[in-house]
């Protein structure tokens, strides 16, 4: 296994699935290389596409401002990636062949950070990572044992713009809880 940079490059020039034909950019991830915490979405939309960079519209506005609030971090103190790197048309869900297809490229990246808490947004993500077919009112308000640490599953703040309140106080509680396993693994 090479390191965040060599796996860049080699996203960057991925025909693996049929997403490639569409994007503007390859949208790998971003943060620090070495963080604790780990968010993974679902994939890139239009802003990312357009800039290269995971959760910089208005679900990404919103993530800042709940980890700012709830777990007193900025972006630059995790590393946010994706389930897919590259958009699906019209925003559409990830097809199971371009979920399988770029896999290899987010279990790498859980390799190389190898973070003590993943936050999971949604149902893509989550159940792609824990291997299991419940939906995230399910599966999310509490943790599970991943990788070498903890996997915390929340909405995506995509519900969280369309479902209100509710949605919102959830993913709160969920990044406390996240905030708590970083504090106790931290000892
Ligand atoms: N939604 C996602 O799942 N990921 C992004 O990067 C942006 C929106």
């Amino acid at each position: 296994m090479g390191n965040l940079a060599d796996l860049r490059s080699e996203a960057v020039g991925c025909t693996r699935c049929a997403l490639a034909g569409g994007r503007t950019q390859v949208v790998f991830g971003v943060g620090d290389p070495r963080a604790s915490l780990m968010f993974v979405g679902e994939g890139p939309g239009r802003d990312e596409d357009l800039a290269g960079e995971p959760f910089v519209g208005r679900s990404g506005k919103l993530l800042d401002k709940l980890m700012a609030q709830e777990m007193g971090l900025d972006r630059s103190r995790c590393y946010i990636a994706n389930v897919v790197k590259c958009r699906p048309p019209l925003n559409r869900d990830p097809l199971p062949a371009e979920i399988q297809a770029c896999r290899p490229f987010l279990d790498a990246q859980i390799e190389l950070i190898d973070p003590a808490v993943v936050v999971t947004l949604g149902n893509f993500a989550t159940r792609l990572l824990l291997g299991v077919t419940d939906g995230i009112g399910t599966l999310r308000g509490r943790s599970y044992r991943f990788a070498n640490g903890h996997l915390v599953p929340t909405y995506h703040p995509a519900a969280a713009l369309r479902g209100g309140a509710e949605i919102v106080a959830a993913m709160r509680a969920d990044l406390v809880r996240a905030a708590s396993l970083l504090t106790a693994s931290a000892r």
